[in-house]
């Protein structure tokens, strides 16, 4: 378990907390090649189903991160952590990848195609012929372990026709899902959060049933070479159980994250082994990706 990004992953101190925590890893926040101050505040807001957000890529740049990664790998040589990245343009997200590329870091690197908040840029997961280019380009050069994160596709031909995208890189993991890209949150009569008229991406409770079809569908069509995260709706052990089940190799925590700080990865935990035992499983593999069916 670990958190998503996004959620207590922008400064050191926020990542210490996570990596001190029952989280097995933690991920960064999302980097850009330059620092960026995001949208205009509020744009996070928790409500009582889960959460609505337009951050907009708030970051403090890929040095920040990078440094702080490549410090730790060595106070810390057994353990890998995630690095989250993408650029403001394709040629950014290059500039980005070479620079991971030519550095010392030797953990994961998870390339965000799915912000649903720059306003004027669509989540990239979502246009198929910008991302195949996208991953064909970066796997002429990019030689570490890369993922992608992608955005929740709605849609049995978008699963297939993604899966057959994915399935041609020598990806290491898919990330399912980031938020659901711009709901509307309203009380009263307004909006919550300030940046594009209160349209932003949802995340927690409302979206588990859709987190577990992405991961489920992409457990099913992608070479087993691919490992899935399961990210999305995760408040509970019995949450957690059911990503492992829909096929997730790792469960990232968001929302909860947020509202309940670091003690969550404990509970959660906590919970998820009693369901284990209470079923007689010993290990993850026991249950992963054995989703039953009704014939
Ligand atoms: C944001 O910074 O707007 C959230 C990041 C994301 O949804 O990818």
């Amino acid at each position: 378990m670990m958190n998503a990004a996004g959620v207590a992953c922008m400064t050191v101190e926020e990542l210490e907390g996570v990596k001190n925590s029952a989280a097995g890893t933690f991920v960064t926040k999302t980097a850009t090649l330059e620092f960026r101050q995001g949208n205009p505040e509020p744009r996070y807001q928790d409500v009582p189903l889960g959460s609505i957000n337009s951050m907009g890529l708030p970051n403090n740049g890929l040095d920040y991160y990078l440094d702080y990664l490549l410090d730790l790998q060595e106070k810390e040589p057994n353990r890998t952590f995630f690095l989250s990245l993408v650029g403001m343009s394709p040629e950014e997200t290059h500039t980005i990848l070479k620079k991971v590329q030519e550095s010392d870091f030797r953990g994961l690197t998870e390339l965000n195609l799915s912000c649903p908040n720059v306003p004027g840029k669509p989540q990239i997961a979502y246009d198929f012929e910008t991302t195949d280019r996208i991953l064909s380009e970066v796997f002429e050069y990019f030689t570490k372990p890369l993922g992608i994160k992608l955005p929740p596709y709605f849609d049995i031909v978008h699963f297939d026709q993604a899966a057959a995208i994915f399935n041609k890189y020598p990806l290491k993991f898919v990330n399912c899902v980031n938020s659901i890209g711009n709901g509307l949150y309203i009380e009263d009569e307004s909006v919550v959060i300030r940046p594009k008229n209160g349209f932003g991406g949802i995340g927690g409770e409302y979206i588990k049933p859709t987190a577990l079809a992405n991961v489920h569908a992409f457990y099913q069509r992608l070479n087993p070479e691919i490992q899935i995260i399961g990210t999305g709706g995760v408040l509970t052990g019995r949450d957690a159980f059911e990503h492992i089940l829909c096929g997730a190799s790792m469960v990232q925590v968001g929302t909860t994250l947020h509202k309940e700080g670091v003690g969550a990865f404990d509970r959660i935990t906590n919970e998820l082994k009693e369901i284990m035992t209470e079923k007689g499983y010993e290990s993850l593999e026991d249950f992963r990706g054995k989703l039953n069916y009704i014939d």
